[in-house]
């Protein structure tokens, strides 16, 4: 399976942080944003991923990222001229994609947690379309998602104005290849954008949407706001120092995925050298041989 992180978009309730640079390369605690839902990818054994942001910040998003052989993956970049909406990803993505399955991630969500990573393991091979449902206490600002009693979806809506249910779709999807020709018979909403909950919608009318409620063991970060920001790196910084692990780490990401090797990581942690990062890094190589 294929992965496209989306990076671009505005960042406008970031401003002024933002006004210049990409939101997905600010700080959450000591690595940047993108970092978090790469790892996510890479823990999920997704090594083929295309990296889509703006024309004035992918040049950094190269700089940072490289052609991902650094951590056995590839990396590949698109421009999306214009944000015109999370499912325009899937037509810039079109060749990208080919004939396969593929899993979009937002580069603004942060996940942590065991569970979505085994659920993402059990979804391989991939029928129609996949999404993950997160109880939230403000889920009008998402997709959301209602289930019956018997836990079926029977409708999703787009920040819905009246309350319908708790669960909002957090921001990792996964579809076969027939989500291109979805994407494509898309309307533009009345905000003007070409909307990922019109594609659920696609799949729900087929009887082709699978939809994981995530246990509140998992956590579901979106890092948008100031606010959310500031959280998430709250929220890495004690699980770092507590557990002493790296949260969102690409390097441990792929070791465990098994695209590097220990001689890799090594290198990479002491390229690293006195920083905290690097230290946990070794650390872990010690723990492990120990
Ligand atoms: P949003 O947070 O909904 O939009 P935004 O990043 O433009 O922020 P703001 O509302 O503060 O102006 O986007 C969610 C994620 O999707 C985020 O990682 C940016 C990305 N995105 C794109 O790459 N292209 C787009 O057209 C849109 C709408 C979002």
């Amino acid at each position: 399976m294929k992965g496209i992180v989306l990076a671009g978009g505005k960042g406008t309730r970031l401003y002024p942080l933002t006004a210049s640079i990409s939101k997905q390369l600010m700080p959450i605690y000591d690595k940047p944003m993108i970092y978090y839902p790469i790892s996510t990818l890479l823990a999920a054994g997704i090594h083929d991923i295309l990296i889509i942001s703006t024309p004035s910040d992918l040049p950094l998003f190269q700089r940072l990222l490289g052609n991902g052989a650094q951590w056995g993956c590839t990396f590949t970049y698109a421009a999306q001229e214009q944000p015109k909406g999370l499912a325009d990803a899937f037509l810039i993505a079109e060749s990208f994609i080919g004939g396969g399955p593929v899993a979009l991630i937002l580069g603004d969500n942060l996940f942590h947690g065991i569970h979505l990573i085994n659920s993402l393991n059990r979804l391989q091979p991939l029928k129609g379309g996949h999404i993950f449902a997160y109880k939230v206490k403000d889920p009008q600002r998402y997709g959301v998602v209602q289930f019956d009693d018997q836990k079926k979806v029977t409708h999703i809506e787009e920040k819905p104005t009246r309350s319908i249910s708790s669960y909002a779709v957090p921001g990792i999807y996964f579809y076969d290849t027939t989500v291109v020709h979805k994407a494509k018979a898309l309307k533009p909403s009345a905000r003007g954008e070409l909307e990922i909950t019109d594609i659920n919608k696609a799949y729900l009318a087929e009887g082709a949407l699978g939809v994981t409620p995530l246990d509140s063991g998992m956590v579901w970060l979106d890092t948008g706001t100031i606010e959310s920001l500031t959280e998430a790196s709250q929220f890495v910084r004690a699980l770092q120092s507590r557990q002493g692990v790296l949260v969102g780490s690409p390097e441990m990401a792929a070791f465990s995925s098994g695209l590097i090797d220990r001689a890799q990581l090594k290198q990479f942690a002491n390229q690293l050298g006195e920083t905290p990062y690097g230290q946990t890094l070794l650390n872990h190589l010690e723990n492990e041989i120990s």
